[in-house]
């Protein structure tokens, strides 16, 4: 046996060894936690455990969420801004920019407010959507951003939050009626939960 072909042979009993090693490691898929308790499959995630987990984090479309919230419950949630923010009419700047009529209105644009540079790139106006997004997680929806806040988990919390930012404003804009699409993806949900 030549010197060449040892080494060839011994790198193909290690590439052997390491797919070996790929398959009887054990991934532990934390997604599952709740519903499949301890469930250990092997090998790398497959593409099913990939989709279930994005499934799992399912949200309300918005305006759906929009049809059933409480407005008078968004000064609750609005208690975790107004250090940084007025919402009022004719509130002042503070940490953040006021808010009194910012749905609708064009992103980054209250007078004489100092953006970050993040959020002064973003195109378009504050809908229900974005609103949505952004305080979900603002680090997120912004990259960049420099409100200091981590975001709102709870879906109802945002919805009746949004709901009551659509009513602070001098001509209230109307709620977003759902969208064919939101209303499918709802009903495609409650469907695959059924199963
Ligand atoms: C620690 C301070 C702080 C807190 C708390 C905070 N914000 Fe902000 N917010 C800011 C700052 C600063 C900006 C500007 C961000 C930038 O320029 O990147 C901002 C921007 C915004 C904007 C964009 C306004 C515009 O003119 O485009 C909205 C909407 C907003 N905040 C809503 C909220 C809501 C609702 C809450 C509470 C759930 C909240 N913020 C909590 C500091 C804060």
């Amino acid at each position: 046996m030549s010197n060449s072909f040892l080494i060839f042979a011994s790198i193909l009993f290690a590439a052997f060894l390491g797919l070996t090693f790929v398959q009887i490691t054990k991934v532990y898929d934390p997604e599952h936690h709740g519903d499949h308790h301890g469930k250990v499959v092997y090998g790398f995630p497959v593409p099913e455990f990939v989709t279930a987990g994005t499934e799992e984090a399912f949200v309300t479309p918005i305006a759906v969420r929009l049809a059933d919230a409480n407005p008078a419950l968004g000064p609750k949630n609005a208690s975790k801004c107004t250090t940084c923010h007025a919402f009022e009419q004719g509130g002042a700047n503070k940490l953040g920019p006021a808010l009194w009529g910012v749905v609708g209105k064009d992103i980054a644009s209250a007078d004489g407010f100092a953006y970050s540079g993040a959020l002064a790139g973003i195109d378009g106006a504050w809908t229900a959507e974005a609103l949505d997004g952004f305080l979900l997680k603002p680090k997120a929806w912004a990259p960049g951003t420099k409100m200091g806040f981590a975001g709102l988990k709870d879906e109802a919390d945002r919805a009746n939050l949004i709901a009551w930012m659509f009513q602070q404003a001098d001509a209230p804009m109307a709620l977003p009626e759902p969208s064919a699409e939101d209303l499918a993806a709802v009903a495609e949900q409650q469907a695959s939960s059924e199963n």
